[in-house]
């Protein structure tokens, strides 16, 4: 790999700032790690607080930026193509947040947004008191994994509603399966409005040949990415690139202080420097060692034609339970398309053919022999790779897939009665956590607000009889963090019967009242 000469402007100025080892007579109060000299407890957290500074001389404000953040910060921009970009600390949960807030600025403001979200985007929604009208994502037909509108639905939504402020889509979605969004932001344009994307799943996207392209140079007018999950930076640190003119940039500005801290990290943020000087250092090279090891477990799999990978093609249903007659699937995978073109090489959607093991049991699984998922549904594991996995990781969770193939307990036994009718019920489910009901094209206007839901407006009903009431909860399995319910949403047969199915298959939730999952809380008949 070729070195080039690059700078990382706030990352070097914190090493200037240790190296100096003035005296602090200013925040934070660990001083420099100092009160945790001799415990050693602290120890690892020592290094880090060495350079937990704050905004003193010569380190720059994250809100008033003009000199060492500045730099940073345009570097970031000219590296993953924007106009603008902005260092996030809280994730892209903030940017979430500081982009719908943008756009949205009065109550009732209208916003066409993909329904399968991630949580900060129903929270923004709350937040800036907006109406969404949700947009159906495409079901790709193989997986049953939703991933988002069409340009066909956006455009009927559009034009069913031109006052709306903009269009709010996630792309790639958690499983890294995705399309090229050029299609869609000509649309949105056409129509005046901006492209916003949470692209928190692809801040590597258009930095390697074989990496789809960006949602910016696909024209997105604003984007937000989670550098911290796709590319080297600590957790929490993301960015929110903008281009054009269509988003009120001084707006955003104020927006942004708003959700941010005062006091962000600085060495969250000299993560995200250091990040994006090492994509400029080594170029496309940052990617081959990451890249070799999730081919070479692609490869390694060959042999163990028990697992299989998601595909975004035809080519992966060829022979596809084909053996196993069940021709239910075969017909579905008949009439469609896979509903992505694009998957990044880095996240690897792997399942038990057999359906001997759904996703869960299989990370459970991998888990035992040291591997850990990023996550799991009914049928999934997501393996996610990155420019820092190894051909040694590859071959860990090759050798823990060879085991779990040779374990008795999940050797398919041969005439095992009702094995094909265990798996047609598996079928049967709409596969993802990502998922959500079916609307046919987009839903009516339906009005977010942060009015607290009073007790005497609720009553608590059992999960499994809760179809046909009105959520008063956000329901939100996690991973992926995708409410399958907000608050005032009708709840369908097919809903409930998912989170029965996910608790039963032990999925994790996010601030439901009733953990266990045996009860939901729903709007009072009147
Ligand atoms: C699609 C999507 N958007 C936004 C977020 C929030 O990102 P962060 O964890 O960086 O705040 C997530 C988190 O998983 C996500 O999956």
């Amino acid at each position: 790999m070729g070195k080039k000469a690059v700078h990382a402007p706030l990352m070097e100025a914190l090493i200037r700032y240790r190296t100096q080892g003035n005296a602090s007579f200013h925040v934070p109060g660990h001083k420099n790690g100092q009160v945790y000299e001799h415990e050693n407890i602290a120890s690892l957290l020592q290094e880090v607080m060495s350079i937990d500074a704050t905004e003193i001389t010569g380190l720059d404000d994250l809100h008033h930026p003009e000199d060492v953040i500045r730099e940073g910060q345009e570097l970031a921009a000219k590296c993953f193509g924007a106009e603008e970009s902005f260092w996030l600390i809280g994730g892209s949960t903030v940017g979430n947040l500081a982009m719908i807030l943008t756009v949205c600025t009065e109550p009732g403001d209208l916003l066409l947004v993909q329904r399968n979200v991630h949580k900060s985007v129903l929270n923004g929604l709350m937040l800036s008191g907006a109406n969404a009208v949700f947009l159906d994502p495409e079901i790709d037909t193989l997986s049953g994994l939703a991933v988002a509108p069409t340009t066909d639905t956006i455009k009927a939504a559009l034009k069913a509603y031109p006052s709306a402020k903009g269009v709010l889509l996630t792309l790639p979605n958690y499983y890294g399966m995705g399309h090229d969004l050029k299609a869609t932001a000509k649309a949105c344009h056409a129509a005046h409005v901006p492209l916003l994307i949470d692209e928190a799943h692809g801040a590597h996207y258009g930095l390697h040949p074989r990496l789809p392209a960006s949602a910016l140079s696909c024209g997105a007018d604003v984007v937000v990415q989670s550098t911290h999950k796709m590319l080297p930076a600590m957790t929490m640190g993301a960015m929110l690139h903008v281009q054009g003119e269509r988003i009120h940039r001084e707006l955003l500005r104020q927006r942004l202080a708003m959700v941010q801290s005062s006091s962000p990290s600085y060495p969250l943020m000299a993560s995200l420097d250091l990040a994006r000087w090492y994509i400029e250092v080594y170029g496309t090279d940052a990617f081959t060692v990451g890249l070799a090891a999730a081919d070479a477990f692609r490869k390694g799999l060959e042999q163990l034609p028990r697992f299989r990978l998601l595909e975004p093609t035809q080519q992966a249903l060829e022979g596809e339970y084909a053996h196993r007659g069940i021709s239910e699937v075969l017909e579905r995978a008949d009439e469609g398309i896979s509903g992505y073109s694009t998957q990044d090489p880095f996240k690897l959607v792997l399942y038990d053919t057999w359906g001997i093991l759904d996703g869960f049991g299989l990370k459970h699984e991998l888990e035992t022999y040291g591997c850990v998922p990023e996550m799991s549904d009914e049928k999934h594991v997501v393996l996610l790779f990155t420019l820092g996995s190894t051909a040694k990781d590859a071959s860990h969770l090759l050798q823990a897939l060879v085991h779990i193939d040779n374990d008795i307990r999940f050797k398919e036994t041969a005439g095992e009665p009702g094995a094909t009718e265990k798996e047609q019920q598996r079928l049967e489910l709409d596969f993802s956590t990502w998922n959500n009901d079916r609307m046919k094209g987009y839903s009516s206007p339906v009005p977010f607000g942060l009015r607290p839901i009073s007790p005497d407006q609720m009553d608590t009903v059992p999960v499994d009889e809760s179809a046909g009431r009105v959520a008063a909860e956000m329901i939100i399995p996690y991973p992926p963090g995708i409410p399958l319910l907000y608050a005032g949403e009708t709840i369908t047969e097919a809903i409930a019967l998912r989170m029965s199915r996910l608790r039963e298959l032990g999925a994790n939730w996010h601030g439901v009242a009733d953990e266990s999952m045996l009860t939901i809380r729903v709007f009072r008949l009147q």
